[in-house]
């Protein structure tokens, strides 16, 4: 068995680097792209396919490290939890319930997200002295302030709290019949919902255009607005303290919504929803290089270390998402790795010039981030275990510090991951409450069972590789249910791949390995043993008074 290698003889290796660059921290600008399919980045298609256009996202890449082996979980509150707090998700969250449920009785875990008293990396940075910025979807809890980006370590915040909302209303969900708003600002003088910044109630993907010269604002347009003032802001400040902006795009999650004129770039696709999904994919790039040639103009550049990845792989369900995975197996929702193994980069002017160009085949996982920011922010040593949430009985950091590995300290056979843990759940509901289960296991070898709920007969779904020029009409649209097969327990009905020989996951290798497959269902029902699993609850009346009498028609801390 792999164990966590070596990590004292990394530790050595990286001190004089930690001492070097906490004489310069960097600015961190964290970019986390929603539903964003292996596919539809440029660098991951054949230069000739012409229909998918990420040209800043590939240059970034280009000058910087790929990171070609990034897991995430497959769905999105889950794999942000995981991020926000450093734990994999089977220690931390596996439920992609709404932000309105309550179990009163478990105070610190019966919420969606993140457990109170558990550290999350704006906690983390602010503590070494970051200015730290929050723009875009949350979605790691709402009950009450403290399960909010402003008690998060944000010291701002402009966004959503729930997993997606209308592009031109901000609206998600309802209360009795009345369609809620979702979009809500902190800064040092305003803590509210953002009513000024709503549409003409006749906004829509249909009507984008108004009368007597007013025009309807795209949801992404005010986001990226905020992004690009703070980075100003940043450029212009006195002090010598660096940004922490965790900019996390609506793009290219569903709806299918985008400016009329991005998707006439793309009218030579006759597939509705794969149009929509390439020209969302060209908008959130234009996105990307707008921040960076901030950075670039503002001199910011050279001292910042930029981070961009989805969260889940791609959504291929066809009448509402559209997306693609195209050559990996399968989509969000799915423990096949077109659900977690995610387009991933590392770039900026703090990335060292001998790391620029590199593709990085080494594991690394959404918990990373925490442990790695702390390393370049120079408080690595701080942060090595979370004592606060100990103490309270919750589990500790699960995050791996990647930074010897990315600026090229260590060596380069030296990982600091050696195994991801994949999370799943026995909710039926997709996005129900359900006891965490460890769905699987991929090690740094290659390896890689996935396992199915007892409660699902072991089922695995979405055991489908999409076309390049996908979606073409011929998949029904209920994909997370679409082409299920057994994943087992045993070699005979179990499901061992390799995935750095087979990325496509087709040759199921469970019989022929079979000592290798026991030997990870071991590892599986160990880890089982240490899973964090608190009831969510439900939902909450309380969300929709607060909703209605507080703020006005638009969603918030309701407890
Ligand atoms: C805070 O947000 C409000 C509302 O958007 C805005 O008017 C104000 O200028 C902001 N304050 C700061 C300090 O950024
Ligand atoms: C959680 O943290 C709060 C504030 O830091 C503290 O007062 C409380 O005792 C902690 N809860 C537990 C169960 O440790």
């Amino acid at each position: 068995m792999l164990g966590f290698v070596s990590s004292a003889a990394l530790l050595l290796a990286i001190a004089p680097a930690l001492a070097s660059s906490s004489a310069s921290r960097p600015n961190i600008v964290h970019i986390l792209i929603d539903d964003f399919g292996w596919n539809q980045v440029g660098y991951h298609n054949d230069p000739s396919f012409l229909e998918v256009s990420t040209p800043n996202i590939d240059s970034l890449k280009n000058e910087g490290i790929e990171l070609d082996r990034f897991y995430v979980h497959k769905i999105c509150s889950p794999s942000r939890t995981s991020i926000q707090s450093g734990r994999s998700p089977i220690h931390v969250n596996v439920q992609n319930v709404h932000p309105e449920v309550v179990n009163e009785e478990d105070p610190l875990g019966g919420f969606q997200g993140m457990a109170l008293n558990m550290t999350s990396v704006g906690d983390v940075l602010k503590d070494a002295g970051y200015k730290t910025s929050f723009v875009g979807k949350w979605d790691v809890g709402m009950a009450t302030r403290a399960h909010t980006p402003h008690e998060r370590g944000y010291d701002e915040f402009l966004g959503y709290y729930h997993h997606s909302n209308d592009y031109w209303q901000q609206t998600e969900q309802k209360c009795s019949l009345k369609k809620i708003k979702d979009l809500w600002i902190y800064n040092e003088t305003f803590d509210g919902p953002a009513v000024h910044l709503a549409n003409d109630p006749a906004c829509g993907q249909d009507n984008q255009e108004l009368e007597k010269g007013k025009r309807c604002q795209y949801e992404e347009e005010i986001l990226l607005g905020a992004v690009l003032d703070k980075l100003d802001e940043q450029a212009a400040a006195e002090d010598e303290d660096p940004l922490f902006m965790f900019y996390s795009t609506h793009l290219t999650h569903m709806p299918l919504q985008v400016p009329q004129e991005y998707i006439d770039k793309f009218g030579d696709i006759t597939n509705e929803y794969r149009q929509s999904m390439r020209a969302m994919s060209y908008y959130v790039d234009m996105e990307v290089g707008a921040v960076v040639d901030k950075l670039k103009s503002t001199g910011l550049w050279d001292n910042t270390l930029l981070v961009l990845h989805s969260d889940n792989g791609g959504e291929i369900m066809t009448q509402f998402c559209g997306s693609n995975n195209h050559p990996l197996r399968g989509g969000k929702f799915s423990n096949f790795d077109g659900g977690i193994r995610v387009n991933a980069l590392v770039s900026g002017g703090f990335v060292p010039s001998s790391r620029r160009g590199v593709k990085e085949e080494r594991l690394v996982a959404g918990e990373d981030w925490l442990r790695t920011y702390a390393s370049v922010a120079g408080v690595g040593d701080r942060w090595t275990t979370d004592s606060r949430a100990v103490e309270a009985g919750l589990p500790d950091f699960d995050s791996v510090d990647q930074w010897p590995m990315l600026s090229g300290e260590s060596a380069a056979d030296a990982t600091a991951r050696s195994e991801v843990w994949i999370g799943d759940t026995t909710s039926i509901e997709f996005n129900g409450d359900g006891d965490t289960l460890v769905g699987g296991l991929l090690r740094d070898d290659g390896w890689k069972v996935v396992l199915g709920a007892e409660n699902k007969m072991y089922k695995i779904c979405q055991d489908v590789t999409t076309p390049a020029e996908y979606p073409d009409g011929k998949f029904t649209p209920r994909v997370p249910e679409l082409k299920c097969r057994k994943c087992g327990r045993t070699p005979e009905d179990g499901c061992l791949f390799n995935v750095r020989d087979d990325e496509a996951e087709e040759n199921n290798m469970a019989e022929e390995q079979a000592d290798i497959f026991d030997e990870m269902i071991a590892r599986i029902d160990e880890l089982q043993e240490s899973v964090y699993s608190p009831t969510r609850g439900k939902t909450d009346k309380r969300a929709c008074k607060a909703a209605k009498n507080d703020y006005g028609g638009y969603w918030g801390p309701f407890l």
